[in-house]
């Protein structure tokens, strides 16, 4: 009935389940990755290189690039905010951009960050990271 040969079969295929799902498989729900050290440094340079002209450095919305906006890009500091948006609508919003989440299309798509999950996380906590500093 059970030979060696269908047991290790059996094993293998369960070996290869478990790891898929460890390692989360193509199909990982956003807002499941963890950044590690290196994915937090490119996210602090993306951000600044990339968001920081229309979200200002310390996501107050208030990027030179954001005085020609309508709406103008919100202020992350804002607590209701922060309490009323998912992790997932913030993640949609950078991989593909405000039109998808029903917000500006002035904030664009960053197709590049699809292969790079730990990264969209980082920038991710980054956002959230602003709801947590307390006003002077
Ligand atoms: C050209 C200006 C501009 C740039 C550059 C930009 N954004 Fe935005 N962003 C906006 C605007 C405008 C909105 C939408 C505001 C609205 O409709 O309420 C927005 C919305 C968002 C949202 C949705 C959540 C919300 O309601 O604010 C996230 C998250 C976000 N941006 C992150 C980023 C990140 C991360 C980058 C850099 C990779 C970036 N943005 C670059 C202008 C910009």
């Amino acid at each position: 009935m059970i030979d060696s040969r269908s047991c290790l079969t059996a094993a293998l295929s369960a070996l290869a389940m478990a790891l898929l799902l460890a390692c989360g498989g193509p199909q990982s729900a956003p807002g499941h990755a963890s950044p590690s050290a290196a994915d937090r440094a490119e996210a602090d340079s993306l951000f600044a290189t990339r968001c920081a002209s229309c979200h200002g450095p310390n996501g107050e919305g208030n990027g030179p690039a954001a005085a020609g906006l309508d709406p103008k890009p919100r202020n992350y500091h804002d607590l209701t905010w922060q309490t009323a948006t998912t992790d997932a609508e913030i993640e949609k919003a950078i991989l593909d951009g405000g039109e998808a989440v029903g917000k500006s299309p002035a904030m664009a798509p960053n197709p590049d960050l699809q292969s790079k999950p730990g990264v969209v996380a980082a920038l991710r906590e980054k956002i959230r990271s602003f709801g947590q500093v307390r006003e002077k």
